[in-house]
């Protein structure tokens, strides 16, 4: 039986488009594991929290030595570690907020790389594990458009998840999120429209490959 991981970031509910995309992924995942187990990780309703210093000095720290609080942090990390590394496929739905990727999502990705355990240097914890990650956006930054290259939330997830061990990484993006939202946007309702279908068709088939 083969287990997926949904680590999802939006905190939009029944508004949000990268769930809405994540959750044609999801269709065509459970039709390609009908016996499947899927795992959610709400990062929006249940935040892991932020790194601190106790947290870090703990895998500096014999064991023995660790006070109870910061075994008791070391141990969140260690839970969060053993789900991601226990799946066996991951699914990611995320915005793109600020030109980047939510804190909540970033302060997910901070647990779970400790060196030596699941690192970018060698500890592979992620390997043979496909991964995709769905990234919904307000406008665009493709090739020619006035902010292209703004988007440093795509290419970060795919570098993270690639570091760790995985060597099947896809990006899915939705543009335009705002169109229609945002005054100003009001042009760009059909290519929103038709950048979220497409998405979907993308999601749907990674899911089904
Ligand atoms: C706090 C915040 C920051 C945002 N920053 C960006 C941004 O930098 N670039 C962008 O294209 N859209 C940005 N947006 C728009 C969202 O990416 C867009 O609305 C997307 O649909 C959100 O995904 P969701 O519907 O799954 O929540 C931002 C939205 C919010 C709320």
């Amino acid at each position: 039986m083969s287990t997926l991981l949904h680590i999802q970031v939006s905190p939009m509910g029944d508004n949000s488009i990268s769930l809405s995309v994540a959750e044609e992924f999801i269709k065509g995942w459970k039709e390609a594991n009908p016996d499947g187990n899927i795992i959610e990780r709400n990062l929006a309703t249940n935040p892991v929290p932020v790194l601190d210093g106790e947290a870090i000095f703990a895998d500096y720290t014999p064991v023995a030595n660790r006070p109870e609080s910061m075994a008791a942090k070391r141990a969140l990390r260690q839970n969060l570690i053993d789900e991601i590394t226990g799946v066996d496929e991951i699914v990611v739905s995320t915005p793109l907020w600020n030109w980047g990727i939510p804190s909540p999502l970033k302060a997910y990705i901070d647990q779970i790389i400790i060196p030596g355990v699941l690192d970018g240097s060698g500890a592979n914890g992620l390997a043979g594990k496909k991964v995709t990650a769905i990234i919904a956006q307000g406008g665009s930054y493709k090739t020619g458009s006035p902010r292209e290259g703004w988007d440093y939330g795509s290419g970060y997830l795919e570098l993270v998840f690639t570091a760790l061990g995985s060597t099947d990484v896809t990006v899915v993006v939705s543009e335009f999120g705002l169109a229609g939202v945002a005054p100003g946007m009001e042009d760009f309702v059909d290519a929103k429209q038709s950048s979220i279908a497409a998405a979907k068709t993308a999601a749907r088939d990674r899911a089904a490959a």
